[in-house]
């Protein structure tokens, strides 16, 4: 293969994840620019790829450096006036506000997601795992990504909001349509011979936003109508700063946790998966030893690193690593780079079960650390216990589709076969 220049790497082609290369670029990145300027293009404005793990601890340790209110994706367009139906939720979600309006909110949600209340859900969780095991008991075969990782945290956060079930599939399809905007797959809205273009993943994300809006909006009311045991019914009652939340401050609420809570899981479970049959010596280890378990599902985050990136906008002159950023510029935060650096991780190219430590960034860290991690490690752990125990042969049965993203390390489809159960 040949030789990549740091000047030939666009971390904003979605297509080198596709294609399973952004490791080796990311490599080129670590090595030889770690601080690198992309130029951005026509109608989006460029920004600095951050690759190492001790200037992603700066980054995200410095909120009142580097902001998270002007939007947490790389994508910031040229035009001011052009439409970007996410960035109008910036400063409204919790994962776009800034210090010291985030600290609040964030001690507000937090009680349904602190640790005893993830403990209390174990239960629930193993019932749901079994639930969707049930459904491909019989087959042999199947699309591990359709029918198993991506049902466990659909259930989980579709319970949580008291979304009926018969509405779960058009949040698994609205959830794509934003997060994987840029996959041909999910342009379903547009016309087939254009797909895969820039205005079809335009379009495609800007439906999604709409229609996962419209619906929300139906949740609310009938909510507001009619309290329930559920989440938005709690959000219809609670307080913020002494007055009650806004419909605009729970929509994006749920906006945000319908999208966090759902695709980063689902690439998680799939992502480790994949992980463990490529290596095969681990996966025995943690088969004949199952208590080695929560150190794998570690390990598996890191090496699978859901979210591909988080950016920053700088709200004044700094430096990182020497190399000046100026006040406005945007900084992207590449997880799966940090993860794999070797100034971090001790052969962070070896996929190793029982590693330790593993402080891993997978799920960011400092201020915006993930609200839902404990729902992400128990869903985790509780699907490999249940799926090894009922299917201790599941292999791969073909090779993975990988989602065209650079925010989301998603995969798409991934057959697998096992035996049967009687
Ligand atoms: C393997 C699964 C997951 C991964 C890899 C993941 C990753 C992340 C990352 C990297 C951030 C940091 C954002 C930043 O620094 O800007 C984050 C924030 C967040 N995550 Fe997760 N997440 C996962 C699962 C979940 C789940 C299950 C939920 C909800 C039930 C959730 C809800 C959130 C929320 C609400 C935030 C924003 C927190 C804040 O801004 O204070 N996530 N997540």
């Amino acid at each position: 293969m040949t030789q990549l220049s740091p000047v030939d790497i666009d971390l904003s082609d979605d297509s080198i994840f596709e294609r399973g290369e952004a490791h080796a670029a990311f490599a080129t990145l670590r090595r030889e620019a770690p601080v690198h300027w992309n130029p951005g293009g026509e109608r989006m404005k460029g920004w600095w790829d951050i690759t190492r793990f001790e200037d992603v601890l700066f980054v995200s340790r410095h909120p009142e450096i580097f902001s998270s209110e002007r939007g947490i994706t790389m994508f910031e367009p040229r035009d001011p006036n052009e439409v970007n139906p996410a960035g109008a939720g910036n400063g409204i979600m919790l994962i776009t506000m800034d210090p010291p309006k985030h600290v609040k909110l964030r001690r507000l949600v937090n009680k349904g997601f602190t640790p005893r209340a993830v403990n209390a859900m174990e239960g629930h969780i193993r019932q749901i795992t079994n639930q969707v095991l049930d459904d491909i008991a019989k087959k042999g075969s199947c699309d591990f990504v359709l029918d198993v990782a991506c049902q466990l945290p659909l259930a989980v956060i579709c319970g949580m909001m008291g979304l009926q079930k018969k509405d779960w599939p058009l949040m698994f399809e609205l959830t794509n349509k934003v997060l994987g905007s840029g996959d041909p797959e999910y342009q379903t809205d547009v016309p087939e011979d254009q797909r895969g273009t820039p205005d079809a993943a335009r379009i495609t994300g800007q439906m999604g936003v709409m229609q996962m809006f419209g619906f929300m909006s139906q949740q609310l009311e009938d909510r507001k109508a009619n309290r329930r045991d559920d989440l938005i019914s709690l959000l219809v009652d609670s307080e913020f700063e002494g007055d009650k939340l806004s419909d605009t401050d729970i929509l994006w609420f749920c906006f945000l946790l319908i999208l966090a809570g759902n695709e980063t899981t689902r690439n998680g479970i799939s992502g480790g998966l994949l992980a463990l049959c490529e290596h095969p010596e681990e996966r025995a280890r943690l088969q004949a030893d199952m208590s080695l378990l929560p150190s794998a599902v570690e390990e598996m985050l890191r090496w699978a690193s859901p979210v591909t990136h988080m950016a920053r906008v700088a709200l004044e002159d700094t430096e990182i690593r020497g190399q000046k950023i100026a006040k406005g510029e945007r900084v992207v935060m590449w997880y799966p780079s940090v993860n794999r650096d070797d100034a971090a991780f001790q052969e962070p190219n070896r996929f190793d079960i029982t590693r330790s430590p593993n402080d891993h960034l997978a799920f960011g860290i400092g201020e915006h650390f993930c609200l839902g991690a404990g729902f992400a490690r128990l869903e985790l752990r509780v699907m490999f216990e249940e799926l090894f125990r009922r299917f201790p042969d599941i292999r791969l049965d073909g090779p993975p589709e990988r989602l065209r993203s650079s925010f989301i390390g998603g995969i798409k489809h991934l057959p697998v076969a096992f035996t049967p159960e009687r």
